[in-house]
């Protein structure tokens, strides 16, 4: 997957994309011996991240990218010009057609199913937003998916392309060791949208505090049963909105 992000501040990304599964991820080194088997990018890895700047594609002479907003008010909106020809631009650097994301607190909320959507797309194009957002004509035009990460404002886009590319990444094939572990965790369709059961691991004492029994015993059957129910009891008591209805009687 090439993942394009549009910014104003690419420089936020790089200790984000540098470091742990992200870095991973596209890192031609680690996927030489898997090619034929998964997607990989020209590269050579699963993902390949490509930041651009809006500002550099600006042609006000001073390097302006935003103004007042007509009607009054405080802050200021990004101006069409920038990011419509910065997309323009950026899109033409790959056949591929980009899934355009705006990352705004007006968009969709962001959840496992919608991530999972994303992480099947070859590619995707993420606008992060400063100041008041964007002129709204750029949005008309662009018509992207407005994504927004949660029921908060912050002070730009960047954390929330930082926070979807994370999830994202993470699902794509090659990029996890181990192609279970994504599969089972809360939220996904393995786990059948419960949380996640409890985690043990060594010394089998900790503190005076033990670990549940059943998890040292090698009955594989007795812990899946026991994870199940885990998962359910926690879900009821942190988040019974992630239940089913209960059938009508
Ligand atoms: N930009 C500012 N706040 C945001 C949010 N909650 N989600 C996505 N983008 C944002």
């Amino acid at each position: 997957m090439r993942i394009d992000i549009l910014t104003l501040f690419p420089e936020m990304f790089a200790p984000v994309l540098g470091a742990s599964i992200l870095k991973r991820a596209a890192d031609p080194a680690l996927y030489e011996k898997a090619a034929g088997e998964l997607t990989l990018e020209p590269h050579g890895a699963p993902v390949a991240y490509h930041l651009t700047d809006i500002r550099a594609y600006t042609t006000d002479k001073h390097g302006k990218v935003d103004d007042r907003p007509f009607g009054g008010g405080p802050g200021m909106v990004m101006q069409c010009q920038p990011v419509w020809d910065a997309v323009q631009a950026v899109e033409k650097l790959d056949p591929r057609k980009a899934r355009r994301i705006v990352l705004s607190p007006q968009g969709r909320r962001l959840d496992q199913p919608l991530v999972e959507e994303l992480a099947g797309q070859p590619r995707l194009l993420l606008i992060a937003g400063h100041y008041e957002g964007f002129d709204q004509r750029a949005i008309d035009a662009l018509e992207p998916l407005e994504v927004s990460i949660g029921d908060y404002v912050l002070s730009g886009g960047e954390l929330a392309a930082m926070v979807l590319t994370d999830a994202v990444v993470r699902l794509i094939p090659g990029v996890l060791g181990d192609e279970r572990s994504a599969h089972h965790e809360s939220f996904s369709a393995g786990a059948q949208g419960l949380l996640d059961y409890p985690h043990y691991t060594r010394p089998a004492v900790w503190q005076g505090r033990t670990v549940p029994e059943v998890l040292l015993s090698g009955d594989h059957a007795r812990i899946e049963a026991w994870r199940k129910e885990q998962a359910r009891h926690r879900t009821e008591l942190r988040r019974p909105d992630l239940l089913p209805p209960p059938e009508p009687a």
